[in-house]
């Protein structure tokens, strides 16, 4: 198997080792941050809802006026080829697409520019993640990100800093709140439980639509567990008697401590180990059945 530095990535056109991909540094999405992106999970060897992902991709696409680089059936099998690779059942892909090159610095879109496409796979050894029976440790912080937060750019300062917030008070997530709600976590969305009812923020231009968040949905839906979508105050994650994180790398993962505070008695609640088996029954469902 090949290491990071040698495996292939895919950049414009072209399969290179990652430790030889290169792009100008005329790139819009090194100069401006001019550019979107995707993190896939891929479990058992299948990426995970990659038709969603592609979906958000193109309308990231679609709102920052960048042109579709690929149709759909060369960016999965440019993915399918980039995951045959590595033999391990779970992996991630990073896919990000930018402006492309600009013959000099300027705010305003180049004429026909052609978007930059970079794409790479890597393992992810499950067993290093952190242990979500224990629970995570959260804290709250001012929204200070743009208004359309419903584009996955890769202008992710506001996110860094609120993150670095977190880790530096031994917290591993920020949750961000503005005008009084809380809408989700710097990288992750966010859900409480609150007498039995799940609730997550509705969608909006204030918050990313994840992949993960519909899943979790679809699961409590299916299961007839009481789910709605509705703004959540400042007031109402403080006396939630669980509080949840959903991304694709987290999965699905229970705060037990807000603002140094424990949430409800600290540790991960009912209705989170039930969607927990409902993710896990989930996720071995689409696992390719083994051919007799
Ligand atoms: C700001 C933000 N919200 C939510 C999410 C979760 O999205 P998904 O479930 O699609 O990974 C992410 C993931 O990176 C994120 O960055």
């Amino acid at each position: 198997m090949p290491t990071l530095s040698e495996a292939l990535v895919y950049l414009n056109g072209e399969f290179s080792p990652l430790g030889e991909a290169k792009i100008s540094v005329m790139d819009r999405g090194f100069l401006l941050g001019d550019a979107v992106y995707e993190v896939i999970p891929v479990f058992s060897g299948v990426p995970f809802r990659l038709a969603h992902h592609l979906n958000r991709l193109n309308n990231s696409l679609k709102a920052i006026k960048i042109p579709e680089p690929l149709e759909q059936k060369s960016w999965i099998s440019i993915i399918e080829k980039l995951c045959a690779q590595f033999t391990d059942e779970n992996q991630s892909i990073y896919l990000q697409v930018t402006r492309g090159i600009s013959p000099t610095r300027d705010h305003v879109f180049p004429q026909d520019a052609k978007p930059t496409v970079f794409i790479m796979a890597k393992p992810v050894d499950m067993d290093t993640l952190p242990d979500p029976y224990q629970g995570v440790s959260a804290i709250t912080i001012d929204d200070i990100r743009w208004r359309y937060c419903y584009i996955k750019a890769t202008t992710l300062l506001a996110n860094v800093l609120a993150k670095q917030s977190a880790l530096e008070q031994d917290a591993s997530e920020a949750i961000l709140i503005r005008d009084g709600n809380a809408l989700e976590g710097a990288a992750s969305n966010l859900f409480i439980v609150k007498d039995n009812n799940i609730i997550t923020p509705p969608k909006s231009e204030n918050l990313l639509p994840g992949i993960t968040r519909d899943v979790i949905l679809e699961l409590a839906n299916n299961h007839d567990l009481v789910v709605t979508e509705s703004n959540i105050s400042l007031d109402e994650l403080g006396n939630a008697d669980e509080i949840w994180l959903t991304s694709s790398v987290k999965e699905v993962v229970p705060v037990v401590t807000l603002d140094n505070q424990p949430v409800a008695d600290g540790h991960p609640g009912e209705q989170w180990k039930k969607m927990k088996l409902l993710y896990e029954d989930f996720k071995k469902s689409l696992s390719p059945q083994p051919s007799h």
